[in-house]
């Protein structure tokens, strides 16, 4: 059963159509990864896919209860701790205090910060540390969705990897879904069961691949080998690493 469902989603922007076409959908317990080269749409999707944008036509259908969402920026509040930040949400909701610490708890050692990482303030964590607490902050309201928008491009190589692992933990007992969107084809390949990939130009989705295995039992040579033959081989990989200098300042 799918969690969320687009179909026949199109969006522009002054006149340029920028989707057109998208079907996706996302099975219960299932990571989606959503890869596809800069500027070609992926966080216009996932605006669209969680009710932050209007499509200009198709539509949605969302079966969770509640999402989350994180960032390539962790936008913390800096003038609050890391507590004060994961408890954010749970504020604005108006849940109590005491329920509140308690889930506030859970979601911080889900993503293993420590009580004395709580105590500081954004300022005082690395990049790393910031981007577990956005990461916490959005468990913290139990989400049974979340939306990743190209969460680790900014951190170096070996953070990133334990980045990965900690998604692959919290999603690994399946009461978790998401959408994974990222255009380091190599995360996509750990992270995900399948992989959808986003055309250039507003033709919709131009491939669904399906991995094998499951995401935290896939081994580095198994993920190397796939990229690796997606790269030579399958066509709908080919403008994966095309850049829009638009994009570029
Ligand atoms: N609010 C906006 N108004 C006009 N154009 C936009 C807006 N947001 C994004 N775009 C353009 O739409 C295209 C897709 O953007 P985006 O969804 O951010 O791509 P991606 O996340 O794949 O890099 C880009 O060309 C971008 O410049
Ligand atoms: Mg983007």
């Amino acid at each position: 059963m799918s969690v969320l469902s687009l179909k026949n989603v199109s969006h522009a922007y002054l006149g340029r159509t920028i989707l057109d076409g998208i079907d996706l959908d996302v099975a219960c317990g299932e990571i989606v990864a959503l890869v596809g080269p800069s500027g070609c749409g992926k966080s216009t999707l996932a605006h669209i896919a969680a009710g932050l944008t209007e499509p200009k036509s198709g539509r949605i259908t969302r079966t969770y209860k509640r999402h989350a969402m994180v960032f390539q920026d962790p936008a913390l509040m800096p003038w609050a701790t890391a507590a004060g930040n994961i408890d954010y949400g749970l504020r604005l909701a108006g849940m109590g205090r005491a329920a509140r610490q308690e889930y506030v708890m859970a979601a911080a050692a889900q993503v293993a910060l420590v009580p004395d990482d709580m105590e500081k303030f954004p300022i005082e964590l690395s990049g790393g540390m910031r981007q577990r607490v956005a990461i916490a902050r959005a468990l913290a309201v139990k989400p049974e969705f979340i939306f990743f928008d190209e969460p680790f491009t900014a951190l170096d190589v070996a953070l990133r990897r334990r980045m990965q692992n900690l998604v692959m933990d919290i999603c690994i007992d399946g009461r978790l879904s998401g959408l994974f969107i990222t255009h380091d084809l190599y995360e996509a390949a750990r992270v995900a069961h399948r992989i959808a990939v986003l055309d250039t130009r507003g033709n919709g989705v131009l491939g669904m691949r399906t991995m094998a295995g499951t995401p935290a039992q896939r081994s580095d040579a198994a993920i190397f080998d796939w990229v690796q033959t997606a790269l030579e081989q399958d066509t709908a990989f080919r403008h994966i690493h095309d850049v829009d200098e638009r994009q570029l300042a």
